[in-house]
């Protein structure tokens, strides 16, 4: 039988999720949406590209749940974007609201579907996923690091004028401006970079990288990028569906790994048919250990916020 994906949230995110998923023939894709009419015509759209492009799903839009029944994996990206002055986290209440109920939707009507989250703020957005859903942790991930690295990966391909394909790295953290580029792990075709590039060169591009979605949203003006973010997810769902057994950053709950607990933070995770399938918990030096610990506060802080209005 064919394998379904929902994509909660049919905008730039998930419309370009949708259109990658049906391009590589990796499933049915059932696209929800508040907005009337959107994710039908999106839907419908995307259907019509498939007799040029050569790919053959069914992609249909909907406004409600039930025609998303029996997913297997559920990307969530229903929420606002970033505008630019506005930081990921002032959009924690605003889309805490929707991630909850496009959550409680979802495993209502795929009950074991795993739940890919992209809606900002990221790692608090997976942490409510995962108290709504009641879900195992293997099945609810958050799609980020990916991202971070693939921004990473493009800028030292950039500096040193070779292929991407070459550099191997690996971004920690939570998705945000305190995320952790792990230098010391990163290298073309086995090279360290710190061989390759001076130590200011490097530090350059790891604050680049840090702030590589909000230099697009400052081109962008009225929103914040798409084509990355939606390749980052699909590479996972990817990894999934046809159980491929990737190791990438991904957002994960953490129950004790890396010294932090009840917490989603980016680390490395190896992802296959049963979602996260192992985490890899690699000897940090004592200064990456503090870089680490700065990103998982700034993620543990949203959470706190969160915490206290699921109790009110
Ligand atoms: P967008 O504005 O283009 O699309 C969002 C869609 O969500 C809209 O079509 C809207 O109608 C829909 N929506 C709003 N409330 C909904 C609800 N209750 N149920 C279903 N759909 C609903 O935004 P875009 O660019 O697609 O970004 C989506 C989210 O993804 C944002 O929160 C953004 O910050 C985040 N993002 C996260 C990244 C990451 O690395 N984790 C990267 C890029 C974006
Ligand atoms: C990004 O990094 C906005 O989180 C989004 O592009």
């Amino acid at each position: 039988m064919r394998k379904k994906v929902t994509v909660v949230g049919a905008g730039n995110v998930g419309a370009n999720c949708a259109l990658r998923i049906a391009g590589k023939e990796l499933a049915d894709v059932v696209m929800v949406d508040i907005a009337e009419g959107v994710p039908q015509g999106k839907g419908l759209d995307i259907l019509q590209s498939g007799p040029v492009e050569g790919y053959d799903v069914m992609v249909t839009g909907a406004n409600d749940y039930e025609p998303t029944a029996n997913s297997d994996i559920v990307i969530i990206t229903a929420g606002f974007p970033r505008k630019p002055g506005m930081s990921r986290d002032d959009l924690l209440l605003a889309n805490y609201e929707i991630v909850k109920t496009a959550t409680e939707q979802s495993a209502k009507y795929s009950p074991n579907a795993i739940l890919i989250l992209v809606t900002n703020p990221l790692d608090a957005m997976c942490w409510t996923a995962h108290k709504v859903s009641g879900f195992s942790r293997n099945r609810v991930i958050g799609m980020a690091g990916v991202l971070d690295t693939a921004r990473y990966r493009t800028f030292l391909g950039m500096e040193l004028g070779v292929s991407i394909e070459n550099i191997a790295a690996m971004v920690l953290g939570g998705h945000g401006d305190t995320m952790v580029p792990l230098v010391r792990f990163t290298n073309v075709s086995g090279i360290p970079i710190t061989e390759l590039l001076p130590k200011e060169r490097i530090d350059s591009i790891v604050q680049r990288t840090r702030d590589g979605g909000a230099e697009i949203v400052k081109y962008l003006k009225t929103g914040s990028a798409y084509y990355a973010p939606s390749a980052g997810a699909v590479e996972m769902a990817e990894s999934i569906l046809k159980d491929k057994k990737k190791v990438l950053p991904c957002a994960a709950y953490l129950d004790g790994e890396y010294g932090y607990k009840d917490l989603f933070v980016g680390v490395p995770c190896k992802l296959g048919s049963m979602g996260i399938e192992k985490i890899y918990e690699i000897q940090l030096t004592a200064e990456e250990k503090v870089q680490l610990d700065k990103s998982s506060a700034a993620v543990q802080e949203l959470v706190d916020v969160l915490k206290k209005k699921m109790a009110s």
